[in-house]
């Protein structure tokens, strides 16, 4: 019986010696101590034993127990300490190490253009205001004086999704549908996307960005509309910016005009920028036609108006001097961190 309990503790505390894992104690635990287990195997075959021994064998078998018990505890208390070591180390922090940069995103050229012309226009008391892109031909050319046989119909232009219903090709429409709401007077800038069938390059898009701008009120002149055109400019392109009202026409305004400023590159002299010619087209504008006034039921011998379409995407190249208008529709990453 004793050489019994002595090989079973030895064996035992070789098992324990050699395991790894906190599974495998638990597991030897279970096959030595366990109801089960080896010794208590031994303790229910006492029945066998001469009774004057019993009481030395059951001690013997206590001590096996407690001793296979205190090395169990022993490996497992250093087992847990060494797991615990690990962990701590794998999940050291060095607050030492710089810290990670966090990508946030880049505003787009065109929005960043276009908050400042809102920025400009909001500061002078104008209200921002939006049209559908997918427009009656009424808005985008009847009511605009552009009648069904004129040359800036022409299909190659316009995208045409039924016989009167097309992609809008400018933001103008958006003043007739201000207007025609018949609150006066009218202070709006109307920003919004546009499309015509152009091919693709360095200056052309089937679809490109407008902003739309009209004051409709009493005693609204040509003299208002040169003043806050030249105020715009000399806020966008800075205090030295000479403008130039150039006569043009425009079928919905009269007189028409377009608006050169002096290049912001040269000064005026002459460069890559403004093709050698001191000047660079910005914009459109002009009088509200009377035509225009009457058709949104708005009297043009009480009121009178002025109108003006900037482009969205030529702002944005011109103040960030890129010189490819694809370049803001691939959304290189980097390109757009430029901004
Ligand atoms: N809609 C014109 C275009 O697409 C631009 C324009 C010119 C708008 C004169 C206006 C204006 O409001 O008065 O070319």
């Amino acid at each position: 019986m004793k050489e019994k309990l002595e090989q079973i503790k030895a064996e035992a505390l070789k098992q324990i010696e050699n395991s790894d894992a906190l599974e495998k104690l638990n597991e030897i635990r279970i096959n030595y101590l366990g109801k089960k287990g080896e010794l208590t195997a031994v303790l229910k075959s006492m029945k066998d034993v001469a009774p004057h021994e019993r009481p030395k064998i059951g001690q013997m078998v206590n001590d096996t127990r407690e001793e296979i018990e205190r090395v169990l505890e022993q490996h497992i208390g250093q087992m847990e300490k060494a797991l615990r070591e690990a962990k701590m180390k794998k999940e050291v922090i060095d607050v030492t190490l710089p810290g990670k940069k966090n990508n946030v995103g880049h505003r787009h050229p065109n929005t960043i253009a276009l908050e400042e012309v809102e920025r400009i226009f909001i500061g002078m008391g104008y209200e921002v205001v939006e049209g559908p892109e997918v427009e009656k031909d009424y808005y985008n050319f009847e009511a605009l004086n552009i009648p069904k046989d004129h040359p800036a119909r022409d299909e190659q232009d316009t995208f045409y999704i039924t016989e009167d219903i097309v992609l809008r090709t400018q933001t103008s429409p958006v003043q007739v549908r201000e207007m025609e709401k018949g609150k006066l007077p009218v202070r709006m800038i109307a920003p919004g996307r546009v499309f015509r069938s152009d091919e693709v390059d360095a200056t052309h898009s089937p679809s490109f960005h407008q902003i739309e701008g009209l004051v409709v009120d009493k005693n609204i002149t040509f003299a208002d509309l040169k003043g806050t055109l030249a105020e715009f400019a000399k806020e966008l392109f800075g205090e030295d910016t000479k403008v130039k009202f150039r006569p043009h026409h425009f079928p919905f305004t009269e007189p028409s005009a377009e608006v050169d400023v002096t290049c912001f590159k040269c000064g005026g002299k002459g460069c890559r920028f403004c093709k050698g010619s001191g000047w660079i087209e910005i914009l459109g504008c002009g009088m509200v036609h009377p035509d225009v006034l009457k058709r949104c039921d708005i009297d043009p011998d009480e009121y009178s108006g002025f109108a003006f379409g900037v482009g969205l995407e030529r702002i944005a190249l011109l103040k960030y001097e890129i010189d490819d208008m694809r370049l803001l529709y691939e959304n290189d990453s980097r390109f757009l961190k430029q901004f």
